[in-house]
This record gives C-alpha cells, structure tokens and sequence, in this order.
C-alpha cells in the first residue's frame, strides 16, 4: 500500500483502475441482539467514483459506514478492500488501511483547546513523517483546498459552524486519502453552507481522483456529488443507479423517500424564510 506521503494520481478515464471497486460488501448481515439491521447487503463502490447512500433514518446507513471503517465487525458476510478481504483481520492490521481513509462523521469534533493548525497538525504527527516545515506547509494547502486560507492560528469557537465543518473536512484529508467517508456532511447546516460542503466534495473528486461514499439526506448535496446512488432499505439494497435513473425510479420506497424528503426540505426552506435562519447558521453543530 502507497505511503500517506505519496503523491497520489488524480484518477483519469485511462487509468486502468479507475473503475475496479475499493470497497465490496458481500451478503453483508448485522443485528444489534434481536434488531436485524443488515440483511444481506451486496454493494461495490468503485475507484474514483462518488457514491450517495440514502435511506430512512435508522436504516443503517452509519452502521455500513462503520463496518468499511473497521469500527463494527459483521455477524456474517465479507468485506474486501482493494481486493483483501478485511472483515476478519485483527485491530493492528487494519492500521494501514484506516491511514487510507478519511472520515467526516457526525461527531468529528475539533478539539476546542487547540488552534486549528494544531488540530491539523495532530493526524500528521502520529501518523506521518512529515517535517515541521512540511507539515505547516500541507496545513496551508489544505486550508486553501477548503476556503479557509490564514486561520491558523484561530481556535474553533471563533468559527462559523460552516467554518468548523470545513476545517473538520481539512482535517479529514490531511493525510491525502484514497477513500472519503462522509456521513451527513451537510446536517445542521443552513442551505447556503450545505452547498458550500457539497461544492468542495465534487471538487476533491475531480482534483484528487479520491473515492467518495456520502451518506446523506439532502437531495441537493446528492444531485451535486454522486455519480451513483443507492438506497439502503429493510436492511437490503433496493435501489442503485445514477441520480436521474432513481428519481425516476418506480418503486415505491424510493419515491416515498424522495417525494417525503423533498417535502421535508421546502418545508424547512418555508420555515427558515419566514422565520428567519436556524441558529445553526451562525452557532452551527460542530462538525
Ligand atoms: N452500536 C450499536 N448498538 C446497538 N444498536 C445500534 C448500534 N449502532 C446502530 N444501532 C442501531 O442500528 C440501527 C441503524 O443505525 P444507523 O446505521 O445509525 O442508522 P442511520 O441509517 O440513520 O445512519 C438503529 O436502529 C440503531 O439504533
Ligand atoms: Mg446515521
């Protein structure tokens, strides 16, 4: 496996692993004592590609997140990565791998006490060889990819809760990862913002060539980052396609999931409009 040093290839229509799955799920099963929540889940994600998950809440769309994260272990099933089947492997082999992936997840707080280029840095000097000069020079870029240049040297309570998501993205590709994990990556954020997220995750796909799984319930954020869809329901995957082939899709979850959910957003859109934006648009949850 390359270095988290190495300069990574954007992935471009000739690479020849452009399209091979990173990631494969195969009869995928999970249960939490008696509530089954992964009931045969089959699910390739490939190279280079963006892929939204939807599905209703509880579905167990974090629950898939975690198992390709290595964080939960399947009942039965496997799981490959890059071709090695990694659902069985012990805590310390997954080191390597998990040094290959990023992770926005919903709770990715930053650490209140530290400046942002300390919370940056951190990831880098656990897990990299970087100098210090290099180091602040890969904390500069990587401020610059998400339209924070010079923050520096500020502390997270003296951001916006869209900077903070920004800078909690910052810090989730510092080490130049091959594979994105995004689980609701514009929640809690006005509308504004939300496209600001979904704007930076197509652009690192197009700039880096990097493999995105997005778990999300907002439709926009959808349209804008995936080149596929798939829809998570009863535990099983119902639905998979480009975003048009599924909003056009005649089955009757995805369209009760589509229709609800677009009714949810002009519900809020309505709210937001006559009453003003949500806290969130200036306190924001922490990302
Ligand atoms: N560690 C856990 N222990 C017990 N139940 C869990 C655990 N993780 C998730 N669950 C349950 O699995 C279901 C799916 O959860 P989750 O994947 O978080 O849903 P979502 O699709 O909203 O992300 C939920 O009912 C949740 O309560
Ligand atoms: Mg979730």
């Amino acid at each position: 496996m390359p270095s988290e040093d190495h300069e990574r290839e954007p992935a471009s229509r000739h690479d020849p692993g452009a399209h091979r799955p990173l990631i494969e799920l195969i009869d995928l099963h999970k249960s939490f004592g008696s509530q089954r929540v992964l009931e045969g889940v089959n699910l390739n994600f490939r190279q280079g590609q963006t892929t939204v998950v939807l599905g209703q809440s509880g579905s167990g769309k974090s629950v898939i997140l975690k198992h390709i994260a290595g964080l939960l272990r399947p009942d039965s099933g496997e799981i490959r990565y890059d071709s090695l089947r990694i659902d069985h492997l012990p805590e310390r082999d997954l080191t390597p791998m998990r040094k290959e992936m990023g992770f926005l997840f919903q709770l990715s707080a930053l650490f209140d006490s530290m400046t942002i280029a300390e919370n940056l840095e951190f990831p880098l000097i656990e897990h990299s060889r970087l100098s210090p000069e290099e180091r602040r020079e890969r904390i500069k870029d990587v401020l610059a990819v998400v339209d924070l240049a010079g923050v520096e040297l500020k502390h997270p309570a003296q951001l916006s809760g869209g900077q903070q998501r920004r800078a909690a993205l910052a810090r989730a590709i510092i080490q130049r990862p091959r594979l994105m994990l995004y689980d609701e990556p514009t929640t809690g954020l006005d509308p504004i913002r939300a496209a600001g997220i979904s704007d930076l995750i197509m652009k690192l796909k197009n700039e880096t060539g990097m493999t995105g799984i997005v778990v999300t319930h907002d439709l926009a954020c959808m349209r804008k980052v995936a080149d596929r869809v798939v829809m998570l329901h009863d535990g099983r995957i119902i639905a998979d396609g480009t975003p048009d082939e599924l909003a056009s899709s005649e089955d009757p979850h995805v369209q009760h999931f589509i229709t609800g959910t677009a009714e949810a957003e002009l519900d809020r859109f309505r709210n937001e409009s006559l009453l003003g934006p949500p806290p969130s648009a200036h306190r924001g949850a922490r990302a």
